[in-house]
C-alpha cells in the first residue's frame, strides 16, 4: 500500500478499506507515512467524509496504534465525555455522585484550548492536587474511592494526539468522522464498558445547530456500538454558560455547592440527567442520584477523591487580584446571556490558554449574577469578572459588547433537547 494511493482514493470520493485505514494510521503514528500526506488525506475526508464502517474501522486503527488501559476492577465502569461548552464543570459533581452510587468512573480528561474549558486546568486550582497518575494508582483509586479524573496516560491513541495536531494548523478539525473517531479513540482505549455523551449544542458548542450536534451524537453512538461500548448521547444546549460560574476555582466552588445540596438549578438537573442515563448503563438503574447526592455521600466520595490524588478538598481556593463587575443596562428580564461571548470573555481575562504550553490563572474567570430568563433591574450587578491581570479585562469587555440583551421575554430553550441511543 502506498499512501498516495489512499489519498488518491479518498480525493476522488472512493470508500477506503479496512487494510488501507489500518495501515494509513498505523504507518502515520510510525512516522513512515508524512505528514503532508495525512494531511492531504484529513483534508480529503473533510471533503468527502466517511461512511460509518470505514468510521468504525479508522477509529479501531486509532486505538491500536497505543495500548488499551486494562483496569482491574470490580465494580461496573461507566464513563461520561462532553463534546465541551462554557461553565461546564458538570463531571466534577458527576464523577463523585456516579461512584457513590456503586459504579466506578474513570475519567481520562483533557486541558482547556480556546473559549471552552479543561477539567483538569479547573482541578488544579485545588492545592495540591495532581492530573498525571500511573495506571496502577487510577486501578487502585478505582477501586478504593470509585471514580478517578486524571490526565490520559501517555500511551492512549497517540495517533490522535499527532493527528489533532496537524488537524489543528490544516483547518480539518470541523469534520464529523474526524472529531467523532477522536473521542472516540481515547474513550474506548480507556476501557470503560459504558459511555454517556453529552454533545453540546449552542453558540458555546462546537456544533452551533441541533442538526450538526445530532449527526456527531449519532456517529459517536454507531462508533460505541460497533466496538461492544454501551453508548448514549444527550443533546444538550450550550447558548448560555451551564450554571453561574466560569474559569477555574470558580466553577470548582460550584460543583461543591451542588455536592452540598445546593447550586445552581440546570447544573444539578444535568448532574442528575447524566448520572441516570450512566447508572443505566452500568446496571444500576435502580439506585436514585437525587437521594444519594441529599444523602451527602456524593460530597464524601468527592473528599476522597480529591485527596486520593495530592489535593486539599477543605483548603481555600484562590482569589483574584482584581474583579471588575459589569452591571446590568437597564430593567427587565435577561433575555439572552451568550455562552460563546462569555467564554472568549474568561478566556481572555486568563481562565483559558492560547497555545497549548501556556499556563492558566486559576483565579480567572466569570460569576454570573442573573441567568436568562430573570429579572434584573438597571445598575445590579450582572457579570463579576475575575483576573489577576487587570489589563485583561478590556479584552474580556470587547468580547462581551453583544452578549447580554436585557427585554421583556424569557427565552424557552430546554436544557435537554434530546436523547441517541
Ligand atoms: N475533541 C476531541 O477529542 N477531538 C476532536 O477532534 C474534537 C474535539
Amino acid at each position: 500500500i502506498a499512501a498516495v494511493d489512499v489519498i488518491r482514493a479518498k480525493r476522488d470520493g472512493e470508500r477506503l478499506t479496512d487494510e488501507q485505514i489500518n495501515w494509513v494510521v498505523g504507518a502515520y503514528t510510525r512516522g513512515t507515512v508524512a505528514e503532508e500526506q495525512m494531511a492531504a488525506l484529513a483534508m480529503a475526508i473533510f471533503l468527502r467524509g466517511m461512511d460509518a464502517g470505514e468510521i468504525a474501522t479508522w477509529t479501531g486503527a486509532m486505538i491500536d496504534s497505543g495500548s488499551r488501559l486494562s483496569l482491574a476492577v470490580d465494580r461496573p465502569t461507566v464513563d461520561k465525555h462532553s463534546t465541551g461548552g462554557v461553565g461546564d464543570k458538570i463531571t466534577l459533581p458527576l464523577a463523585p455522585l456516579v461512584a457513590a452510587c456503586g459504579a466506578a468512573v474513570p475519567q481520562l480528561s483533557g486541558r482547556g484550548l480556546g473559549h471552552t474549558g479543561g477539567t483538569l486546568d479547573k482541578l488544579e486550582s485545588i492545592p495540591g492536587w495532581r492530573a498525571a497518575l500511573s495506571t496502577e494508582e487510577i486501578t487502585r483509586q478505582l477501586n478504593e474511592v470509585g471514580a478517578v479524573v486524571c490526565a490520559a496516560t501517555e500511551g492512549l491513541a497517540p495517533a490522535d494526539r499527532k493527528l489533532y495536531a496537524l488537524r489543528d494548523v490544516t483547518s480539518t478539525v470541523e469534520s464529523i468522522p474526524l472529531i467523532a473517531s477522536s473521542i472516540m479513540s481515547k474513550k474506548i482505549a480507556e476501557g470503560s464498558a459504558g459511555l454517556v455523551l453529552d454533545v453540546k449544542t449552542g453558540s458555546g458548542a462546537f456544533m452551533k445547530t441541533p442538526e450538526q450536534a445530532r449527526e456527531l451524537a449519532r456517529t459517536l453512538v454507531d462508533i460505541g456500538a460497533a466496538h461492544g461500548v454501551a453508548t448514549t448521547a444527550l443533546l444538550t444546549d450550550m447558548s448560555t454558560p451551564l450554571g453561574r460560574a466560569v474559569g477555574n476555582a470558580v466553577e470548582v466552588a460550584e460543583a461543591v455547592e451542588v455536592l452540598r445540596g445546593g447550586g445552581p438549578e440546570d447544573v444539578v438537573e444535568l448532574t442528575i440527567v447524566l448520572a441516570r442515563e450512566m447508572l443505566a448503563l452500568a446496571g444500576l438503574a435502580e439506585v436514585d442520584p437525587a437521594r444519594v447526592l441529599a444523602s451527602g455521600k456524593a460530597y464524601e466520595t468527592w473528599c476522597r477523591m480529591i485527596s486520593a490524588q495530592g489535593g486539599d478538598p477543605e483548603a481555600a481556593l484562590p482569589r483574584p487580584a482584581h474583579v471588575h463587575v459589569v452591571e446590568a443596562p437597564r430593567d427587565g428580564l435577561l433575555s439572552r446571556l451568550d455562552a460563546y461571548a462569555v467564554g472568549v470573555a474568561a478566556w481572555r481575562l486568563g481562565a483559558g490558554r492560547a497555545r497549548r504550553e501556556d499556563a492558566v490563572q486559576h483565579a480567572a474567570g466569570i460569576l454570573l449574577h442573573a441567568k436568562p430568563g430573570e429579572q434584573v433591574s438597571a445598575g445590579q450587578p450582572l457579570l463579576e469578572l475575575h483576573t489577576d491581570t487587570p489589563g485583561a479585562v478590556a479584552g474580556a469587555l470587547d468580547a462581551l459588547a453583544d452578549a447580554v440583551e436585557v427585554g421583556d421575554r424569557a427565552p424557552t430553550r430546554p436544557l435537554i433537547l434530546e436523547t441517541v441511543r
